[in-house]
């Protein structure tokens, strides 16, 4: 099977967590599109979703499901996410659709967080996937001197031979060069650097379950 197979295969998967009559909370990518087209199936037993993105949002809606400003919704039964790379506890990298913020935002007011991956996003450490970090723009230079003493290399993210620039008008650094063992602490300290928006480790936030897409079929992950 190729990579777009599988994941349309764990897109599909995913719609058996959509709870009937309720908004469904819906992330950001390539994997997460397949998923979109999956839903338009349910669209008329749900209420509608909560989105991470511009790009998922305008998906959402050409396909006729409500989108609802997650202000307006106190809590999600779920939400459903892929990722650029995912633990054996379900600690995962995102950020590489540069939509990391929202996407965070949305994991937290969701009681569960369904990642859909193909295998080749399942790693024994996190780290090999250039960790995305959306940074306040006055910041971004000290930011980066700071990845460097902790040993990483961190890029500013580039669209069209100019700074990409977020759905939240901020910029994305790339960090190369750590091995994130643990992502909690690892999480946490980022956290508390003035300028940083989001790190794209999502520890607090990690996965319940990962449908992982893989040659023999749909393999489900779970991370009590
Ligand atoms: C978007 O910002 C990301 O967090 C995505 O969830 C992640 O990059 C996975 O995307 P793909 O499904 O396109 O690999």
């Amino acid at each position: 099977m190729t990579q777009d197979e599988l994941k349309a295969l764990v897109g599909q998967a995913a719609l058996q967590y959509v709870v009937p009559g309720e908004i469904v909370g819906v992330g950001t990518g390539s994997t997460v599109n397949k998923f979109i087209d999956a839903l338009a199936s349910m669209k008329d037993s749900i209420k509608g979703a909560v989105s991470s993105s511009n790009a998922s949002t305008e998906r959402l809606r050409a396909l006729g499901i409500t989108v609802f400003d997650s202000n307006d919704v106190e809590e999600l039964a779920v939400y459903i996410d892929g990722a650029d790379e995912i633990d054996s506890r379900g600690y995962m990298i995102k950020g590489g659709g540069a939509a990391l913020t929202r996407e965070k935002i949305v994991a937290a007011q969701s009681r569960r967080f369904v990642c859909i991956a193909d295998e080749s996003k399942l790693v024994g450490v996190l780290g090999r996937f250039p960790l995305p970090v959306e940074v306040i723009p006055m910041a971004a230079r000290r930011i980066i001197r700071q990845f460097s003493a902790m040993g990483g290399k961190a890029q500013l993210r580039q669209k069209d031979g100019a700074p990409l620039v977020t759905d939240n008008g901020q910029l994305i650094l790339d960090v190369t060069g750590l091995t994130i063992s643990e992502p909690l602490r690892f999480e946490n300290e980022v956290n508390q650097w003035p300028g940083v928006v989001t790190v794209g480790v999502f520890a607090t936030h990690k996965a319940s379950v990962c449908l992982l897409g893989t040659a023999q079929g749909v393999k489900t992950l779970d991370f009590p």
